[in-house]
């Protein structure tokens, strides 16, 4: 349902203008309805640039991102507005995902007045906030304070609930838990994979944590300096990679010094 195809991106290189130095070439995948691929590779190797390239927030040199078919590269502001709605991110620094001057409960409730799925500051926007709130375990008495008043985990959830309020059809999550306490990990994890169970959305899931990926993703894509070296069933690539990089990811991985 999501389709990538071709797609390249480079950035200005230094002060000339037209030096551009290439960091994603000729990148392909799809990942269907409810399915999860995990984006693995190095720091640096371009997971992130890839992950807003896909959602148009840079521009790219060639290429194009297709959503249930429709070529989200030819869309006019105006009905690329749309099927933002249906793609959301999630980052690996919750911090800055977040208003520092709103409560909570107004970032929650901004992505539906936004998107005009509510009456604003009604009844039904308030029943819809708790409900988020309640789904991606959030204490309802948080939904008062600011993002600095709460810890990181629960930053995240309401990260969670504000992305989810929109039904998404496309989640990517950078890194969601890389800044999280291992046991908060887990959790964050667990409720992204009910979620997804529960929504059924397409997921691209960035990760330097192999043992994450094991446990969310269906299928790896593996990125090599802007290039895809490897993709696969995610047992099949980690059990048995055929790429030399892949290997070496995994070896690195085990030995404990992987930086992402
Ligand atoms: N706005 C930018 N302008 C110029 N170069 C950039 C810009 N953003 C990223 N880069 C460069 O592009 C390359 C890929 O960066 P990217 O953030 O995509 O890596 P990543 O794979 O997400 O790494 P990490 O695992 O550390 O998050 C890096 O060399 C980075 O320095
Ligand atoms: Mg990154």
């Amino acid at each position: 349902m999501i389709a990538i195809k071709n797609l390249s991106v480079s950035y200005s290189a230094g002060l000339m203008k037209k030096k551009r130095r290439s960091i994603l070439e000729d990148v392909s995948f799809d990942i269907q309805d409810g399915e999860t691929l995990a984006l693995i590779g190095e720091s640096g190797c371009g997971k992130s640039t890839l992950a807003k390239a896909v959602l148009r927030l840079i521009p790219c040199d060639s290429g194009d991102v297709r959503l249930n078919g429709v070529n989200l590269s030819q869309l006019r502001r105006g009905p690329l507005r749309v099927y933002r709605k249906d793609m959301q991110i999630i980052f690996q620094n919750p911090e800055s995902a977040l208003n520092p001057r709103m409560r909570i409960y107004d970032s929650i409730a901004e992505m539906l007045r936004i998107h005009r799925l509510c009456a604003p500051r009604g009844q039904d926007e308030r029943a819809r906030v708790m409900a988020l709130t309640e789904m991606v375990g959030l204490g309802a008495e948080h939904l008062r304070r600011y993002p600095h008043e709460l810890s990181g985990g629960q930053v995240q959830r309401a990260v969670l609930a504000r992305i989810l309020s929109v039904r998404p059809k496309f989640l990517i999550a950078d890194e969601p838990t890389s800044m999280l306490d291992v046991s908060v990990q887990a959790q964050i994890l667990s409720l992204l994979r009910r979620t997804q169970a529960k929504n059924r959305h397409a997921c691209l899931f960035i990760s330097h944590d192999l043992d994450v990926v094991r446990i969310i993703s269906d299928r790896i894509v593996v990125l090599h300096e802007g290039r895809i070296v490897e993709t696969g069933v995610t047992d099949r690539v980690l059990d048995n990679p055929q790429h030399e990089y892949t290997s070496s990811l995994i070896r690195q991985f085990s030995q404990g010094y992987v930086e992402g």
